[in-house]
């Protein structure tokens, strides 16, 4: 007969050596500049190993597992995570939360809990609500499982290894990648900063690495709030999308973030479209560009040097001439190639013996 303990203490996953307790990725608001530093460091160590040999697979996370757990819609973020895990070695399981159980009713905890319990090693988990990371991590923590998580977003709060891919891309186009210290560039952050976990988790990364950010974008979208995300002085809140083009050494474009508005409509309206919606968040996609979007002739207006961002998906000639969004200054793609390398950096560290030791 088991114990009453035995019943007490929930069944754990199989233990797994050399882990350590907390290797969750939850959020970089309040993640100091040296762990940030560290993190951007073993993903440019891994970048630099990737571009000598391009199909070489490095070992550090061999045996281990990951579970992808998205209970949101992602195009990048979940494959970039599964070429991720499987360039260290590491073994991917995929689970939609539309086909999971979740859909008969099965909270995002047991889902995660059951996934742990069969013995993997991290999970990565996109979630509608914000905290939803966060609550799966301190109930694996809870019940004993041996098992991280890895915020791939969680409602408008975190997108952590997206703010990291980003600093790492404005590092490299601006020479910091030996030290990463951002001190001296702006960046602008434009358009639906509000709606943004990617803006939430760049405004903590830029800012602690000692850049200077500014929101821009209509109040509704940019409100003056924004600038106590912040130490004093570190966000500036404004209006003026030509003075913003004027002082950034990265432009970061949002797309509107429709689906949180409250609309029902997943990607927006239509380029053209001008009758506004009940809730819409802007009055008019011809009003919004008028204000905000990043045209051609406003990218003439970019310093030397400057560089165009988006996390993705870009609503091209909404918030981005397509012109641009190819153009020699964006930096879109090499974004989306820096997020594999901070992936395997995460999931190295989440999962396997971390990027310390590699040669
Ligand atoms: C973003 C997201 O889902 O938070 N995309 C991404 O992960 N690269 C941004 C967005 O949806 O607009």
């Amino acid at each position: 007969m088991p114990s009453p303990a035995t019943h007490a203490r929930p069944a754990a996953a199989p233990a797994r050596s050399g882990a350590a307790p907390s290797r969750h990725l939850l959020g970089l608001q309040g993640m100091p500049a040296s762990e940030l530093r560290r993190r951007l460091t073993a993903a440019w160590k891994l970048q630099q190993l990737a571009e000598r040999d391009p199909h070489g697979l490095l070992d550090v996370a061999r045996g281990r597992i990951v579970a992808n757990i998205f209970f949101e819609d992602s195009t990048r973020t979940r494959t970039s995570f599964a070429i991720a895990a499987r360039r260290i070695g590491a073994e991917v399981v995929e689970l939609v939360g539309s086909a999971s159980s979740v859909s008969k009713g099965e909270t995002l905890i047991d889902t995660a809990r059951n996934v742990a319990a069969m013995g993997v090693d991290a999970i990565v988990t996109r979630t509608k609500q914000a905290g939803g990371a966060a609550s799966i991590a301190a109930a694996l923590d809870a019940f004993g499982h041996n098992c991280a998580v890895v915020n791939g977003g969680d409602g408008r709060h975190e997108h952590p290894t997206q703010g990291l891919l980003d600093a790492l891309a404005l590092a490299e186009a601006h020479g910091r990648t030996a030290g990463f210290d951002l001190s001296g560039l702006t960046v602008a952050i434009v358009g639906d900063a509000v709606s943004s976990r990617v803006a939430r988790s760049n405004i903590a990364a830029l800012t602690t690495l000692g850049a200077r950010v500014l929101c821009v974008g209509p109040a509704h979208m940019a409100p003056q709030s924004m600038e106590s995300m912040a130490p004093a002085g570190a966000v500036r809140v404004m209006q003026d999308m030509e003075e913003a083009v004027g002082l950034a050494d990265g432009i970061m474009m949002l797309r509107i973030q429709f689906e949180r508005h409250g609309d029902g409509s997943a990607s927006g309206p239509a380029p053209g479209a001008e009758a506004p919606k009940k809730n819409a968040p802007i009055a008019s996609v011809r009003e919004y560009r008028a204000g905000y979007a990043l045209t051609a002739e406003r990218a003439r207006g970019m310093k030397p040097g400057a560089v165009v961002m988006h996390p993705g998906p870009i609503n091209r000639n909404i918030e981005l001439d397509a012109e641009v969004a190819d153009g020699p200054r964006s930096i879109v793609m090499r974004q989306v190639t820096l997020g594999v390398a901070v992936r395997m950096a995460t999931l190295a560290e989440s999962s396997g013996g971390g990027v310390e030791a590699m040669p």
